[in-house]
């Protein structure tokens, strides 16, 4: 006779296989139209007529109960599709004419869908939309990332709103997808990402953003958005990533920006913006990134960018700065890139800069720059080609002797050069540019890594036409 635990303990052990079985017919239909509007891979309904009870890749089952669902016993004997993932082998591979089935968003206890290099045939677009509202209020759905399908087309849905409980939203590189960002992102208060990256979204940054308290990452890139940073920005205290690269942005740094303080990579490169820096942007400990090349900021360098501890890498190139480069830079001991090319810089390099041990990426060029460079033989060494210094008319190298330890003949060059500092070296210049154009000559090579723009001028001569 067998024990009644054992009885019981063979019920619950044999019960999930019996329910693997089951599904509601209606959501099961739900699905083999999804399944077929997206996908041709096999013959859905008559190779997996029971689609929980043997999942392909891309499927996940789950009994009722185990997320968002809920339910009674009954219920709990079925299986629920709760996550879908289309695209990308072994996933379902999208068909030549996949559409975009509005219609999986019906799936009661869809928790994860993602259309990823699905919807890809330029003689095929389809738009992505979704259902009213009121079809979309009880989802449970936590991650949708819709990512690299250049033929999906259509505004981004207003509708999006309704999906309360999403946590990660991803719709990104679908060039093809357009219009504003909806207003209502900002009821989605449980989103910790946000990336809406590479579409060709216009109109502003909505302010509403600044209601998603638990955003951790936000990028907004490459998009064509216009209009002001909108100051509630800073009310994402938890926010660590801020992409809004390659925009249509104009104004100011909000300074709410400064409140910040868990991020570690703010890019706001190619956009419209102006300077000044918020005040208290020394407050941001944790930034390791800093990069915002190409704005119209036209400001003298501020030199609290130097208390940025932990900074690696700092780019502000092509935005009109003006003024000496802070001698407080030579505290950002964590840097290992300075991009501060075409600007308006002037004034002496500051010798802290040589002291900065990480650094293997330093661009100077192109800047009014003038005075000895500051570094040392084994400054040179260690950046090698890394290190651009041209284009400034009033850099010299006053000690031959920096170059002696790094191995360049430079004794030699400078005579060739003719003893006329400054213009040979901007002769120079131009000819070093052409040499690094056609791939370098062999007799260039001996010069090895320690072969940096500046130093390279003199040892050229030799070489130069004039
Ligand atoms: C939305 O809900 C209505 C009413 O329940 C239903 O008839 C309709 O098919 C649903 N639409 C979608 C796209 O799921
Ligand atoms: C950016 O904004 C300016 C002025 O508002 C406009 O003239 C220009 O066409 C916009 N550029 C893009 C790429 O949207
Ligand atoms: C954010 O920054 C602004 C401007 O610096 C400041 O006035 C405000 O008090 C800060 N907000 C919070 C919530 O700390
Ligand atoms: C920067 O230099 C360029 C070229 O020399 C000049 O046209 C421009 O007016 C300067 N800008 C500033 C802000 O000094
Ligand atoms: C420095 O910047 C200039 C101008 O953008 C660019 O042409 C050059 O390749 C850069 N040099 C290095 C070493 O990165």
């Amino acid at each position: 006779m067998v024990p009644a635990s054992t009885a019981l303990l063979l019920s619950l052990l044999l019960l999930p296989m019996a329910a693997a079985a089951a599904m509601d017919a209606a959501e099961r239909e739900t699905l083999f139209r999804v399944m077929e509007a997206v996908s041709a891979d096999r013959d859905w309904r008559s190779e997996s007529p029971d689609p929980c009870s043997a999942p392909w890749p891309g499927l996940e089952c789950k009994p009722a109960g185990t997320g968002a669902g809920g339910g009674n016993a009954a219920a709990s004997a079925l299986m629920h599709v709760t996550r879908l993932d289309f695209g990308v082998e072994p996933n379902p591979t999208c068909k030549d004419a996949a559409a975009f089935p509005p219609e999986v968003f019906s799936l009661p206890h869809l928790q994860s869908l993602f259309f990823v290099d699905c919807f890809t045939n330029p003689a095929a677009a389809t738009t992505l939309t979704l259902p009213a509202p009121a079809n979309l209020s009880s989802s449970g759905l936590q991650q949708l990332s819709i990512r690299a399908n250049p033929s999906l087309s259509g505004t981004m849905p207003p509708e999006l709103a309704s999906l309360r409980s999403l946590q990660v939203l991803t719709i990104s590189q679908n060039g093809l997808v357009r219009g504003e960002i909806p207003q209502g992102i900002g009821e989605l208060t449980s989103l910790v990402r946000l990336d809406l990256s590479y579409n060709s979204l216009t109109g502003p940054v909505p302010s509403q953003i600044g209601e998603l308290k638990s955003l951790v990452g936000l990028d907004l890139s490459y998009n064509s958005l216009s209009g002001v940073i909108p100051s509630p920005i800073g009310g994402l205290r938890q926010l660590q990533k801020l992409d809004l690269s390659s925009n249509n942005l104009t104004g100011g740094i909000p300074d709410t920006v400064a409140n910040l303080t868990s991020l570690t990579f703010l890019a706001l490169s190619n956009n419209g913006l102006t300077g000044h820096f918020p005040p208290g942007i020394s407050g941001l400990r944790n930034l390791q990134y800093l990069i915002m090349d190409n704005n119209p900021m036209d400001v003298p360098l501020p030199s609290e960018l130097g208390s940025l501890a932990r900074l690696q890498e700092l780019r502000l190139a092509s935005s009109g700065y003006s003024g000496p480069i802070p001698e407080a830079f030579g505290r950002l001991v964590s840097l290992t890139t300075l991009s501060l090319q075409d600007n308006n810089l002037t004034g002496q390099i500051p010798a802290a800069l040589s002291r900065l041990g990480r650094m293997y990426h330093l661009n100077l060029s192109n800047n009014g720059l003038g005075g000895a460079v500051p570094f040392d033989g084994a400054f040179l060494r260690r950046l090698g080609r890394n290190l651009d210094l041209s284009g400034n008319s009033g850099l010299c190298l006053e000690d031959r002797s920096i170059l002696r330890g790094v191995g360049v003949g430079v004794g030699s060059c400078r005579v060739a050069g003719g003893g006329d500092g400054d213009s040979s070296l901007l002769r120079s210049s131009a000819t070093w540019r052409g040499v690094m154009k056609r791939g370098g000559g062999s007799r260039f090579g001996l010069l090895g890594p320690a072969c940096v723009v500046v130093s390279c001028l003199f040892a050229l001569n030799e070489y130069a036409p004039y």
